[in-house]
């Protein structure tokens, strides 16, 4: 991967960065004010196609009106639907209602849906356009942190059932995201750290220098002044857009190295209840944290390395410990079970990404399960 810190130039009103990929490539535009524009680019990049909004409640009081009277504008808005915020719309019993009022819309094969919000809408609304007509396009206008830097570039879409997250799906590619950095200071604190864990996973995978950036640059990227929280942006998109680039179906392995904190931080949202007992990007947090030491257990990573990593998690207010899940705590033998649950697991071993060092994460595909039991045990029992 290229170094993140000086891979962008930066001080342009807006920066583009291309995902390349055969058939379908296209741009994710990052800069401050863009909705207001949504019409104007729409219209530009796919022309003819009208343009159905897909939102949740939240979002929709915010920034429903900006973008439907830029549509407007270029005549491209056919309507929205509008869906209530939370992990629990991404389900059966949401997107089956949602692909009816995007039909009763009158959204043609020619036509695309535009999902305005975090995560939750990005998959739900890709989701759904993947799927309505066998396949329309979707533009990606994402609202939160972790939807501009992860969820909304990559194509993968989805929802959950009872038996875990994102195990019904598809690839869709968007055909244009626009992430603007502005929306992102009506985001609440919380949610803003949570996005943050995503952004410090880029440097932890491939990118030390941009992690020492972050060291030392996040409470400008946390207050929003100066230009570090776009810069955090454009770093994470790129890099983002260069994993999938490279492994657009998580094949080859690349793409994989984007779950670092995942196994362990899957496992500690299942057993929280996927509630606000404990975040997506605050479990990710742990997990990248727990990566670490480890690695370092395992004679792969520096344990100075560890510290250092569960330094700055710390400094920015995010949890890095088991401990640190309000209520009851989990047992390590429950945290296995979960973890054995989730789509890592192939014939029957857990792939693990572990670290060389802050910057070096790799896929390991036979995890020692005692040493992994152990440590897991140790941990639970850390406060
Ligand atoms: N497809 C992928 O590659 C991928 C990658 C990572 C995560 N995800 C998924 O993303 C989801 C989490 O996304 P998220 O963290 O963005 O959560 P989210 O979509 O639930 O948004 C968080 C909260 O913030 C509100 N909100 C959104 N933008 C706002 C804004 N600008 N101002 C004020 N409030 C705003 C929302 O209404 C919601 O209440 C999970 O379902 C996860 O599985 C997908």
């Amino acid at each position: 991967m290229r170094d993140g810190a000086t891979a962008l130039a930066s001080g342009q009103s807006e920066t583009t960065i291309e995902v390349a990929l055969p058939g379908r490539s296209y741009a994710i535009v990052i800069g401050e004010g863009l909705v207001a524009s949504t019409g104007r680019r729409i219209a530009s990049a796919l022309p003819g196609a009208r343009c159905a909004v897909v939102s949740d409640r939240n979002v929709a009081a915010l920034y429903l009106a900006p973008v439907k009277a830029s549509l407007d504008q270029h005549g491209l808005f056919l309507g929205e639907a509008v869906v209530n915020p939370g992990e629990a719309s991404k389900s059966f019993a949401v997107l089956a209602p949602l692909c009816e009022s995007l039909l009763e819309l009158g959204v043609e094969r020619g036509d695309c849906i535009v999902a305005l919000g975090g995560g939750v809408i990005g998959d739900l609304a890709g989701f759904a356009a993947s799927i309505l007509r066998r396949g329309v396009r979707v533009v990606q206008v994402p609202t939160t942190l972790l939807a501009q830097v992860d969820s909304a570039i990559g194509g993968k879409t989805g929802i959950d059932t009872r038996q875990g997250k994102n195990l019904i799906g598809t690839f869709h590619q968007p055909s244009l995201v626009l992430a603007d950095t502005g929306v992102l200071s009506t985001l609440a604190p919380r949610e803003f750290r949570a996005g943050y864990a995503e952004v410090v996973k880029y440097g932890l995978l491939g990118d030390a220098a941009f992690f020492a950036w972050l060291e030392q640059n996040w409470a400008e990227v946390f207050s929003g002044e100066g230009g570090a929280r776009r810069h955090a942006v454009e770093i994470g998109a790129h890099a983002k857009a260069k994993i999938v680039e490279q492994d657009e179906r998580e094949e080859s392995g690349t793409r994989a190295l984007l779950n670092l904190g995942h196994t362990f931080g899957h496992a500690l949202e299942a057993y929280a209840g996927y509630s606000d007992r404990l975040l997506h990007g605050e479990a990710i947090a742990i997990g990248m944290r727990l990566a670490f030491p480890f690695s370092a257990e395992l004679g792969l990573c520096p344990e100075g390395d560890a510290a250092r990593v569960e330094r700055h998690l710390a400094a920015v207010g995010l949890p890095t410990k088991i401990a640190a899940i309000p209520g009851t705590k989990p047992m390590p033998e429950e945290l296995l079970r979960l973890m054995a649950q989730d789509k890592k697991v192939k014939g029957g071993k857990l792939a693990f990404v572990l670290v060389h060092g802050i910057g070096a994460a790799f896929v390991e595909r036979d995890v020692p399960l005692p040493r992994l039991t152990e440590f897991l045990a140790k941990e639970c029992g850390r406060r």
